[in-house]
């Protein structure tokens, strides 16, 4: 209990430190991490492990209860979290999108929009660190850059607060589910609650691989797994595993002068410079754009990328060295990546 505290106090600093909340909100935050997470057993949320994945890591302070999740649920698809009413989490995180945006640059409130492009959602509860930069270490803590940010939400935790408690619905919600009164603690808990259940594990390469269905699967599809499998691409040494990355972050040659330095922001270190979480491909098929900066709109592009070798920067990866495809093998590797869709997970809707 102790290290965690520590863990999170130290958190909480740097994002104070770095602007992202301000210090009333840490400190509330901090104060009410002591009290003891009281789940009622019989209201536990079945949370469906697909074949393939690993358990979950849930905070013992979040565990997750039916009323938690669908509190976060109907938060982050409520305008409400906005300044002016008129973007929700869901804006910018859309379902039919792998729970992305099709947008470049998400556009927050008054249209203003910021630098990078909106992230998946698909299995984000089995990151370790949120971002492009890795710039938030919880997705409880991850929640407040995108509700104060006043390029996305713009809202300030007093006034949201005080929008929830005098709302007809949310004060009996958050009693249900917490048995405490609205504050930054429950809003973040709840919010992240509802992501740990965003699970994608059951597109058609998952039917061939977990599931032993061997003809889910097509043979250009199947040829597409070698490809990309192969030492020629290298694709899997990054994008490894049963989500498709090794939660790493790495440079892949996108530029030789970044704009956006990535994961530098963060460590500040030189030799951080350009590097980027490498993303899940899971759904990739409807996520475009694509990279932080969604500067690539489809994936011939990505691959393109890659086949050539990316873009001289010494802080490139030296698995990025480029390669030769036939114009069947670039079909192949391309139509493997669209089965990766997993058509349940993007048709969840509100209700
Ligand atoms: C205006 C658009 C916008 C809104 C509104 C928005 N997001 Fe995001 N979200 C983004 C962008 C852009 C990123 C990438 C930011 C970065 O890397 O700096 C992101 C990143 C994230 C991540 C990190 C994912 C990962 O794998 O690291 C999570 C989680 C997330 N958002 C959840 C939410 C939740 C929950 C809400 C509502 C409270 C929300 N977002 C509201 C645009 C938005
Ligand atoms: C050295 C590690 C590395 C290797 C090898 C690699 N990638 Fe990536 N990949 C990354 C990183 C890092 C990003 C994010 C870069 C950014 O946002 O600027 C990325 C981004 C992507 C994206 C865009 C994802 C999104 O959500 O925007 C796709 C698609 C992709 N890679 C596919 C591939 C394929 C296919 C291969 C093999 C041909 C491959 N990658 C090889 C590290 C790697």
């Amino acid at each position: 209990m102790l290290t965690m505290q520590f863990q999170l106090s130290k958190n909480i600093n740097r994002l104070t430190n770095a602007g992202v909340i301000p210090a009333f909100v840490s400190f509330f935050l901090l104060l009410s991490s002591c009290g003891k997470d009281e789940l009622i057993s019989d209201t536990a949320y079945n949370l469906e492990i697909p074949k393939g994945f690993p358990a979950m890591d849930i905070p013992l302070d979040n565990q997750l209860t039916v009323q938690r999740v669908a509190l976060g649920k109907k938060l982050f698809f409520d305008n409400i979290l906005s300044r002016d009413s008129s973007v929700s989490c869901a804006s910018c995180h859309l379902p039919e999108y792998g729970f992305s945006d099709p947008e470049q640059f998400s556009k927050g409130v008054e249209g203003r929009s910021g630098f990078r492009q909106s992230m998946t959602l698909t299995n984000v509860a089995y990151n370790t660190l949120f971002f492009w930069d890795g710039g938030a270490t919880s997705l409880e803590l991850q929640l407040l850059a995108p509700i104060e940010n006043p390029g996305e939400m713009d809202m300030n935790m007093p006034e949201l607060i005080e929008r929830l408690s005098n709302n007809h619905e949310y004060p009996s919600l958050f009693r249900e589910a917490y048995d405490r009164e609205i504050d930054p603690f429950t809003i973040t808990r709840a919010l992240a609650a509802y992501e740990r259940t965003l699970i994608s594990g059951n597109s058609r390469y998952d039917k061939y691989m977990y599931h032993e269905k061997n003809d889910a699967l097509t043979e250009s599809e199947k040829r597409g797994l070698e490809v990309f499998n192969s030492s020629r691409t290298n694709c899997s040494q990054c994008h490894s595993g049963f989500n498709f990355t090794s939660f790493g972050f790495e440079n892949n040659g996108l530029y030789e002068y970044f704009a956006d330095s990535g994961r530098a922001r963060v460590t500040t270190l030189h030799s951080d410079v350009g590097l980027f979480k490498i993303p899940t491909l899971r759904n990739i098929g409807v996520t475009a754009p694509y990279m932080h900066d969604g500067s690539l709109t489809t994936l011939e592009q990505v691959i393109e990328h890659y086949q050539a070798g990316g873009k001289l920067h010494e802080n490139k990866s030296p698995l990025i060295t480029g390669f030769q495809l036939t114009t069947q093998e670039k079909t192949d590797l391309l139509n493997f990546l669209n089965s990766l869709t997993d058509y349940e997970f993007i048709s969840q809707t509100a209700e």
